[in-house]
């Protein structure tokens, strides 16, 4: 079954069950600075999961875009990706494990309208019970009603059976569906063979269904929700595996064209192995960094732009290890647009997409000449220290493995005990900075962060009056202490443009009017006139928020999932603290309440 037909069955089948289909959020967290990206199909759902009533009702189910950068170097195995799909069904106090679990099992093995998978090769683990939440004897009950024998339902602990969304927010146990790809097939398992089994890959872990009931914060469960709800989710690639007898990732047909075209542009006589491991990481970069773009981020050296520069250079690195010319990397650009852009219009953009990718490219290959020089002076002694490959890492972009590669070219020693601990070191104080990160919890509706918000449709609105309608939103960012707007608009602004627009929205404050929404049918939303750039996103139903006594008079009204303040009088003195460019185009604007 090909990667398309399973996505499209997925979501008929739980839209036939009454769910509505969102079409996949950004890449990008709107409103929550706590993670660079989303990592899970429910992540764009927290405040929902945490009780706030979503435009499209309490069945929701969607095809999500997902990175995850922490398993970088382990791209080119059989099984990780920087990016996936993530296919998820959620209940947001509506049914509960019931439901949940007859669903999956009869989507995974419905020939009809499912997967049509072997109902012999599946096993199932719940949660085993600890002083938080009982042994999970209902959804190992709901398991065995619909045909799984209690011998291959497996109790397991809060390492395998409990789903957090971060050190606070929605949480649960949960039970994971695992599927036999042995040829021979494994049949009734032990319950140490089937931890055997998971260990060596013979069993996959293809869905999860999480018993969303309780909360965390900081780190320890503190309570029940205020909603049972349930968050699924499934990797589309791994199904795709599974159903095309693959026993990786990259040999499904989503990637059959870019295989191909890899392999005839390759010219080098790498091994085999190697050469499997380069293609992988090739394409897998490479698709991960045209979604980025696709969703607005540009190459940059912090943040979300740093991990996409670092996965542009890792693609160009490999382009480079397999022999491919200059360019061939673009191409592949193209071809991974052209597999995907029916499903995500956010693609269309072509030409904008390819532009900021060949400047990057274009500049790599400028920093990989200076780099090369540096290298050139460092080795002249014939040894590189560890403190010098870490410098030409973090400076010149150079991947480890390239100062390797061009040490044993020229019989020069590198000392990597000292680079490997010198890398360690910085990844630990990175890793600290994300994790302070995610202190701010997931959802990060805070009351600031909340009045950022408000104080961001307001700017959103100021900003066009002052410069025009061209002014559209690129991107927003929000934490306790600013807000940050990214917008079209060609020129700096001047300070008598930045004054006018501050003056609007302190005028507006002051005037204290009221923010309200209404959820309304999509195409009644747009009638309202009300602001929505993000065309694609939306589902049938959505929430407009408005700034004014009604939405005829209102001053701002836009599209949105909230959350608001009830009153902008209470916003404090709006003030922006400076307004740079980000990309071609695209101008920055931070700014405060004071
Ligand atoms: N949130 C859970 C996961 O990511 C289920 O969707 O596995």
């Amino acid at each position: 079954m090909k990667t398309a037909e399973i996505r499209k069955r997925f979501l008929d089948f739980f839209e036939k069950r009454g769910h509505s289909i969102l079409p996949s959020a950004s890449l990008i967290p709107e409103n929550d600075p706590s993670v660079l990206f989303n990592t899970a199909g429910m992540q764009p759902l927290v405040p929902y999961l945490l009780g706030q009533s979503h435009p499209a009702g309490k069945r929701l189910a969607s095809s999500q875009k997902c990175v995850r950068t922490g398993d970088i170097d382990e791209i080119g195995d059989k099984t990780h990706a920087t990016f996936f799909e993530m296919l998820g069904n959620w209940s947001l106090g509506d049914y509960f494990k019931e439901e949940a679990i007859t669903w999956s099992y009869e989507f995974l093995t419905s020939k009809e309208d499912g997967l049509g998978l072997d109902p012999n090769r599946l096993y199932v683990t719940v949660f085993e019970g600890n002083n938080d939440a009982p042994r999970d004897e209902e959804a190992a009950s709901y398991w065995e009603a619909v045909g799984v024998p209690s011998h291959r339902i497996y109790f397991r602990g809060v390492e395998d059976n409990w789903w957090s969304a971060g050190d606070t927010g929605p949480c649960g146990p949960d039970s994971e569906m695992f599927y036999d790809i042995t040829p021979e097939g494994l049949g009734d398992l032990s319950s140490e063979e089937f931890e055997a089994a998971d260990e060596q890959q013979k069993v996959v872990e293809i869905w999860n269904d999480v018993f969303m009931s309780y909360e965390k914060k900081d780190g320890k469960v503190v309570g029940e929700l205020s909603q049972k709800n349930i968050d699924t989710g499934a990797g589309l690639e791994r199904l795709a595996a599974i159903l095309q007898n693959k026993d990786n990732i990259f040999d499904i047909d989503i990637f059959d064209g870019l295989r191909e075209d890899v392999l005839v542009k390759s010219t080098s006589d790498i091994g085999e192995e190697e050469k499997t491991r380069a293609v992988r990481i090739l394409l897998d970069h490479t698709r991960t960094a045209i979604f980025l773009m696709s969703d607005g981020v540009v190459p940059s050296n912090t943040d979300q732009g740093y991990v996409l520069r670092r996965l542009i250079r890792r693609a160009i690195r490999y382009a480079d290890v397999l022999g491919i010319e200059a360019g061939g990397a673009a191409d592949f650009g193209e071809l991974i647009i052209k597999e995907y852009e029916d499903i995500y219009p956010e693609l269309r953009h072509k030409q904008n997409i390819m532009d900021i990718f060949l400047a990057e490219i274009n500049k790599f290959r400028i920093t990989l000449e200076k780099g090369i020089r540096r290298f050139q002076a460092y080795g002249a002694n014939n040894s590189i220290s560890g403190t010098e490959a870490f410098d030409l890492y973090q400076t010149y972009g150079f991947p480890v493995e390239l100062t390797l590669e061009l040490a044993s070219e020229k019989g020069i020693t590198i000392d990597m005990d000292a680079y490997n601990k010198e890398m360690e070191r910085h990844q630990s104080l990175s890793r600290s900075g994300a994790e302070q990160k995610f202190k701010g919890g997931l959802a990060g509706t805070g009351e600031m962060e909340t009045k950022y918000h408000s104080a961001t449709h307001l700017l959103h609105q100021a900003l066009r009056d002052v410069l025009g309608d061209h002014v559209q939103q690129k991107g927003s960012n929000i934490t306790s202490e600013r807000l940050r707007f990214d917008f079209i608009h060609p020129d700096k602004m001047t300070d008598e443009e930045k004054k006018k627009v501050e003056d609007i929205v302190n005028a507006k404050i002051a005037e204290g009017l009221p923010m309200q929404s209404v959820t309304l049918s999509r195409e009644e939303a747009e009638k309202t006139g009300a602001l929505h750039f993000f065309a694609d996103k939306y589902g049938d139903e959505v929430n407009v928020y408005y700034i004014g006594n009604d939405m005829e008079s209102a001053y701002s009204k836009e599209f949105c999932g909230g959350p608001h303040v009830t009153n902008i009088g209470d916003l404090g003195t709006f003030k922006i603290k400076k307004e740079e460019s980000t990309a071609a185009g695209i101008r920055r604007v931070k700014a405060v309440l004071v």
